[in-house]
């Protein structure tokens, strides 16, 4: 039999280690609209559990009593000032140096020799890190570029590297990696590439200089032109619904040259009818040549 009282008291949700903050499903779905609206995450249902452990904290720090509270917050005139701290608690960061190798592979192995072959026309090279978390994909792109061409400080060779989670610039930005986050290099890039910092490892300032690290919302319109020669936006798109996936995928490869690269995560693609990126490896396409 179901019980009448219980059947109709709101959803709650219950982590095992008890309801802090009551948190009912209209505010989860607040929550979800405005993450999707303002950023193209999805949240479905499932997440409730995790948007709740994530900003249990934010809602500690705020001394609210509830997640009716911080909606209202969210709601109010402090509400723009509060949505950063909702974006660093929702998005997933994950990342590391050199993840999914194929593409550095990719990137020395073709996409260098290609830089290089046009040297006598141009020595400018751009490319955009797009969701680049703490810094490590940007800083694997430094470490290829510094390695395979030689008197790179005679290029024009600038990685914009973008994140929506202000906290994972500053990461990036300082360049100072744990040993453990710093596993995934190998011992000889460790030594050129990175200098002690007391128990920790700083990137080099030659490669430093290269990245400039802004916080970008990929939905919002985006104050840079191009072209650039390569855009690595991998493991972010997964996060997204599908209109917004294609509309990025539109914006993003419209910044390539003709012939220049697009990179994605394992589990993402691109293929899409009537689109001028075709396969050029796994999980890479490359812009048509024809295509201006
Ligand atoms: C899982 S990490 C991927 C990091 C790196 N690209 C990699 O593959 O290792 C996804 C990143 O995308 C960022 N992100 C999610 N939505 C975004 C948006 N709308 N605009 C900019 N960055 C976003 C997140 O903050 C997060 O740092």
């Amino acid at each position: 039999m179901i019980d009448a009282v219980s059947h109709m008291t709101p959803p709650v949700c219950r982590p095992d280690a008890g309801v802090e903050f009551p948190f009912r499903e209209k505010e989860f779905r607040f929550i979800a609209e405005l993450m999707h609206a303002t950023t193209g995450i999805k949240l479905n249902p499932s997440k409730m559990n995790m948007v709740y452990a994530r900003l249990v904290r934010r809602l500690r720090e705020l001394d609210l009593s509830s997640f009716s509270a911080y909606c209202n917050l969210l709601r109010g005139p402090d509400g723009q000032e509060e949505m950063s701290h909702l974006f660093n608690a929702l998005t997933t960061n994950l990342t590391r140096f050199f993840r999914e190798p194929h593409h550095f592979d990719h990137l020395r192995d073709v996409v260098v020799p290609a830089l290089v072959a046009r040297a006598s026309r141009s020595r400018r090279i751009r490319i955009w890190s797009a969701g680049c978390s703490s810094g490590e994909e940007p800083y694997s792109i430094a470490m290829v570029l510094a390695e395979q061409i030689h008197d790179l400080d005679a290029w024009d060779a600038r990685i914009l590297a973008t994140d929506l989670d202000s906290h994972m610039l500053a990461t990036g930005a300082g360049g100072v990696y744990s040993l453990g986050a710093a596993v995934d290099i190998g011992g000889g890039r460790l030594n050129r590439h990175f200098v002690k910092a007391g128990v920790n490892l700083r990137v080099d300032e030659r490669l430093r200089r290269l990245i400039a690290f802004k916080r970008l919302n990929l939905v919002d319109p985006w104050p840079m032109k191009g072209p650039f020669d390569a855009i690595f936006c991998r493991n972010v798109m997964i996060y997204f619904d599908a209109p917004t996936k294609v509309g990025l995928v539109r914006r993003l490869s419209g910044l390539l040259s003709p012939g220049s690269w697009f990179y994605v995560g394992h589990s993402e693609s691109l293929l899409e009818p009537g689109s001028n990126l075709v396969p050029d490896g796994r999980t890479v396409y490359r812009k048509d040549m024809a295509c201006h």
